[in-house]
């Protein structure tokens, strides 16, 4: 498939898809509320072109005001469509740890489909059957709906281990396991080039995996095998997988990892060295973000996720004890849903992000720029700001 380098911001053009009457008074609305308009005109319209933006996008309200003037008096009936679409249309994704519709890999493929991505993902082994066999009962598809209507669609699924690199390094134990009979090319070397034989290319990677088999013992009590293979599972399968990718990895391409705000501040219950996976994983994003960028021009970043009630955060046992400590304490006082995650990913590999690289990005409602927990009961005669709707 043809490269595609990032066009930067874009402006769709379209032919006359809603009355001229009616384009009056919809131009005419605040730049605000022009971006949501943008989005229920695209699902009306057919975008028939898009063209790179000609000047600097700016929020002063005059300058919006002319650029809308001005596609209003185009006298050749195209309309000019403002707000910053994201736009991924011709990229191709792979997302490494989908398995159900409940985690952020999910959530991720989604935003990146209804962007205009194409999905592949990649599936962990013992969950690959199940995976497979619910999306063609069509188990998913409620949860497969984008904001235009239409199925996201994968159009593949690879299964993959992301602690093995190649066929040589899988011990006997894993070889002859039942859950791993019936599957092959599922190491990180071999699937790349799987992928590499049936699309030649991708532009956008996504790691949203991790394990640590004693994450719910403490550090003091988790054995050095536990937390080797918590920075196996959950680190270095980072490191490997973008290794292996990196190749065949359009230039102008975009990395992103899920991770955890463990990282930097205490969390009691988030154990078995999973803590130190994820600053592993934070540090690995700077220097890869380097590597990276110099080599292939492929920016790196990481999300530091809010909790999120997954089939991961449920087996580690205290997930919702942490969403009603967010909602109690954090800046906004509301659940995270996974789709803000999802979102924020699609920018992050959008040409909007394109000086973005070596970051880790907070989507967290805030949580993570609370120095304290203002719900303790020491804090009752303070003058907390509540909400006033
Ligand atoms: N859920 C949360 O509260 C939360 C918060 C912050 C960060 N995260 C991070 O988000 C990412 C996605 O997790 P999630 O919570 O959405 O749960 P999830 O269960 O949807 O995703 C974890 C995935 O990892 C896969 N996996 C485990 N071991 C693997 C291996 N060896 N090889 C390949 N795949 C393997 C599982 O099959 C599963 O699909 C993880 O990195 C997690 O640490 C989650």
């Amino acid at each position: 498939m043809a490269t595609t380098p990032f066009s930067g911001l874009q402006t769709a053009m379209s032919r006359s898809c809603i009355p001229s009457s009616q384009r009056s008074s919809v131009m005419a609305i605040s730049g605000k509320s022009m971006v949501g308009s943008w989005n229920k005109l695209a699902s009306v319209c057919h975008v028939s072109s898009v063209q790179p933006f000609q000047r600097v996008f700016t929020s002063s309200t005059i300058k919006f005001e002319r650029i809308v003037t001005k596609a209003m008096s185009d006298s050749s009936q195209k309309s000019l469509v403002s707000g910053l679409p994201i736009d991924l249309k011709g990229k191709r994704a792979f997302i490494a740890g989908v398995a159900d519709d409940n985690g952020y890999g999910w959530a991720i493929a989604k935003s990146l489909a209804a962007a205009g991505a194409q999905i592949l993902v990649g599936t962990w082994v013992p969950a690959l059957n199940i995976f497979e066999s619910s999306l063609r009962r069509g188990k998913f598809d409620e949860s497969r709906v984008l904001p235009d209507g239409s199925l996201m669609e994968i159009t593949k699924v690879y299964p993959l281990d992301a602690v093995f690199d190649n066929p040589e390094d899988v011990p006997e134990d894993i070889k002859t396991n039942k859950r791993y009979a019936g599957s092959s090319k599922w190491t990180v070397q071999v699937y790349m080039q799987s992928v590499k034989e049936d699309f030649g290319t991708i532009d956008i990677l996504v790691h949203s995996l991790a394990n640590g088999p004693e994450v719910t013992k403490p550090l003091l009590e988790t054995s050095r095998n536990g937390y080797l293979a918590a920075l196996s599972a959950s680190s270095y399968s980072y490191v490997s997988l973008l290794k292996h990718f990196l190749p065949i990895m359009n230039p102008g391409g975009s990395s992103i990892s899920l991770t955890y705000i463990a990282s930097e501040k205490i969390i009691p219950g988030y154990g078995g060295g999973m803590s130190s996976a994820k600053a592993a994983l934070e540090s690995d994003t700077r220097v890869l973000a380097f590597e990276a960028g110099r080599k292939r021009k492929i920016r790196v970043n990481t999300i530091s996720a809010g909790p999120l009630r997954s089939r991961a955060a449920k087996a580690i046992g205290f997930i919702d004890m942490m969403i009603d400590y967010s909602i109690a304490n954090a800046p906004l006082q509301k659940e995270l849903s996974a789709d803000e995650v999802g979102n924020s990913a699609a920018f992050l590999a959008s040409p909007l992000a394109s000086a973005i690289t070596g970051t880790v990005l907070y989507v967290d409602n805030g949580l993570n720029a609370m120095g304290v927990g203002v719900d303790s009961p020491v804090f009752k005669d303070l003058d907390i700001p509540k909400d006033q709707h």
